[in-house]
């Protein structure tokens, strides 16, 4: 993202947001609840249009593209939403295919592998005929990941992947998202106010406060050269010891 400006119901949401995220990479955008993480998904979805400043994926210019021309694009994109948004009156494997449903192109054979090969990388192949109302919060946010990677997205958005969640389950959002990316190679960005998470995925990381970028680098410099609004937020989060360094060992909680 270059230079992103956009106001929406007369006030200015994001305020020269600029990101750049390698081939590869994970790339975190922190900030507080109303900063404005989830409009700048939707701006790479191109969900939205930016007022100024431009778009990229895989080094396209996706600003101006038409819809047909999006639908392209984000058919490579694999995207878990905030709510985690499963259809209720469909199985969890019904919930799974619903992606390759949409694209089309696959036999019933096809299907079934994918859904099972999405599943089984989440741990829970075994609930494929299980209704999402029998499932646990974060069972239901493991379900969503597989959803979002059974077409083989060579990127992949998530939404406050882990809120809502105890530690454990967490922990287990984490770890996928980190075997995604050294496993498959996905591009991530991942949305979020979990400081844990972000030091455990992070290659790089924006943190927006109020739609503006307020420290761009590693998380490693987080405390060091973040601004006194870094500092507040990570001072509130509850994980300031861990953010500063002092707590290696609880990135790890003991919880694998
Ligand atoms: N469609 C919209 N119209 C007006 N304001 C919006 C709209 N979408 C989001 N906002 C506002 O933009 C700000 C950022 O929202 P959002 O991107 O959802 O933040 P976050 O995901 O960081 O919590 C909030 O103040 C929100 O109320
Ligand atoms: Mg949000």
């Amino acid at each position: 993202m270059e230079n992103i400006f956009l106001s929406l119901g007369g006030s200015e949401i994001l305020k020269d947001v600029s990101f750049h995220l390698r081939k590869g990479e994970t790339g975190v955008i922190l900030g507080a609840s109303g900063s404005g993480k989830t409009t700048a998904l939707r701006l790479i979805l191109g969900l939205l249009k930016p007022d100024s400043g431009r778009v990229f994926v895989d080094g396209e210019d996706i600003t101006d593209f038409s819809e047909e021309e999006l639908l392209r694009v984000r058919a490579r994109m694999g995207m878990v939403f905030q709510a985690g948004a499963l259809f209720d009156s469909m199985t969890v494997g019904e919930n799974v295919a619903y992606r390759l449903m949409e694209k089309g192109g696959f036999s019933a054979e096809e299907t079934e592998e994918k859904v099972r090969r999405s599943l089984r990388f989440v741990g829970l192949e075994d609930s494929i005929d299980q209704m999402p109302s029998e499932l646990s919060g974060g069972m239901k946010k493991r379900v969503a990941i597989a959803r979002g990677i059974v077409a083989s997205p060579a990127i992949m958005l998530y939404d406050e992947p882990t809120a809502g969640l105890d530690p454990l389950n967490s922990r287990n959002i984490t770890n996928l998202i980190k075997r995604l990316k050294e496993e498959q190679g996905v591009t991530s960005v991942v949305v979020t106010h979990d400081i844990p998470l972000a030091f455990e995925v992070a290659d790089y990381t924006a943190f927006l406060h109020d739609g503006a970028v307020c420290y761009i680098g590693g998380t490693e410099g987080l405390v060091k050269t973040g601004t006194e609004c870094v500092r507040e937020f990570i001072d509130h989060s509850g994980c300031a010891d861990l953010a500063r360094g002092e707590r290696r060992d609880f990135a790890d909680g003991g919880l694998r």
